[in-house]
């Protein structure tokens, strides 16, 4: 299985990046890369290291990291730079993506066999990672809440998910010509979001562009602006990650400034607990309401170092599911009437989001649900190959091909189920 999971993700190197995948996604995406760089970095470390090095050449002035960056032309894909029109030298897109690379670095960074190109890549890296959780903490919670919104669905990384349903129905779709989908001749389009999820895509897409993609003036303009626990969880995780890594290199302040920063965002991560779910839930910061919705996004903040009881809610939380499914951890409630097992982040597993799950619990204590979680993972691969993402009641498999990112998880489940049987 780890060489055909290589192979995936050979086939999708194109060099200094890896696509998502052939066709679909024919350019960088952000989380992509940097939970990729993790499946590299088992084989080919220098690799590991371009990737993530490459992601972070693309960074905005003002410490943004793009969710896409386009690196070559290719027509294949919607909205293109044409659309997005950043006036980038390389063109990217205008908003960002959950930061998981100061995740990805400390563990490629810890586990290093050349530690010497480990501390060189690093130290290189290090100020660009705080640049970019600074940038969140600056530009998209200007009240000082402790925690984020995302202002486009995008950002999430979850892009059509239950969660978004009722903040989108208040985004306006005037003014958006005809879409251009190309997502519908490479996948299913009854496993894809709907057009009139797309063009409100848009509209938010054209209405960050008409301000001139200034960061100081988009969140506060934006109809969307919802607060995700599982965005704010990967935020939290990795400036703690960054914290240890910034010690390990002697960078004492933005070791300082880094664990300040996890820390306010774990005491505000609280205030997003639902007793009545067993679990976090969404904030609509535009309205001020919590978003009544159990998404996987709420199960994902595991992945930060939240108080141990709530991990063992959590915990619980994913048992329970899993006498309602076949294959955990699907990314909305099975028993939710909204749910939708094949339908992109609607009800399908996500190899990724196990992975930063059973990773979260795991250092909680919870090694039962977090091994369940991870031997699903491999279950599935079993059964359907390399798939973007998985119905969660019979396997089958969705989106794309040969995925670069399940490819790299399975390689990192393979290294932890190796490692715990020896
Ligand atoms: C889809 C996913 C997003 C991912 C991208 C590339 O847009 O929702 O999370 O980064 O595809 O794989």
């Amino acid at each position: 299985m780890k060489t055909r999971a290589i192979a995936v993700m050979r086939n999708n190197d194109r060099g200094h990046y890896t696509v998502p995948t052939h066709g679909l996604y024919p350019f960088q995406w952000n989380w992509d890369s940097a939970l990729s760089a993790l499946g590299f970095a088992h084989f080919d470390e220098p690799r590991a290291w371009t990737e993530i090095t490459t992601l972070f050449a693309h960074q905005w002035d003002d410490g943004m990291v793009p969710h896409i960056i386009f690196h070559q032309e290719d027509d294949g894909y919607y909205p293109g730079p044409d659309v997005w029109q950043t006036g980038r030298a390389t063109p990217t897109s205008g908003i960002t993506q959950p930061p998981v690379a100061g995740f990805a670095v400390r563990r490629i960074f810890e586990r290093a066999k050349d530690s010497a190109l480990a501390r060189e890549k690093a130290k290189a890296l290090l100020p660009k990672i705080h640049a970019w959780h600074q940038w969140f903490y600056t530009m998209r919670d200007p009240q000082k809440t402790g925690l984020v919104a995302i202002i486009h669905p995008w950002e999430s990384g979850r892009d059509n998910a239950v969660d978004w349903d009722e903040a989108f129905a208040r985004i306006p779709t005037d003014g958006v010509g005809p879409l251009n989908r190309r997502d519908t001749s490479h996948a299913n389009p009854e496993h894809r979001p709907t057009d009139e999820q797309y063009k409100r895509y848009i509209w938010l897409v054209q209405r960050f562009r008409s301000l001139g993609w200034d960061n100081s003036k988009l969140h506060d303009a934006s109809p969307f602006q919802v607060v995700d626990p599982g965005f704010n969880g990967i935020l939290i995780r990795s400036c703690a990650d960054l914290a240890m890594v910034a010690t390990a290199l002697g960078e004492t302040e933005i070791a300082t400034q880094s664990r300040a920063l996890a820390d306010r965002g774990l005491a505000a991560l609280e205030t997003l607990w639902s007793a009545d779910h067993a679990q976090y839930l969404c904030w609509d910061r535009a309205i001020g309401t919590a978003i009544d919705s159990p998404s996987i996004g709420g199960l994902l903040a595991s992945f930060a170092p939240i108080p141990p009881q709530r991990a063992a809610t959590i915990s619980t939380r994913i048992n329970a599911i899993a006498e309602t499914c076949a294959y955990v951890v699907p990314s909305h409630d099975p028993t939710h009437p909204a749910f939708d097992a094949l339908r992109y982040w609607r009800g399908p597993v996500w190899l990724i989001v196990n992975f930063m799950i059973a990773n979260g619990l795991q250092n909680a204590g919870q090694t039962g649900t977090s091994e369940r979680v991870m031997q699903d993972c491999i279950r599935l691969i079993d059964e359907s190959g390399f798939a973007e993402y998985y119905g969660p009641h019979d396997a089958e498999p969705c989106g794309g091909d040969q995925f670069t990112w399940t490819a790299a998880m399975v390689i990192e489940i393979l290294n932890i189920q190796r490692a715990k049987a020896a």
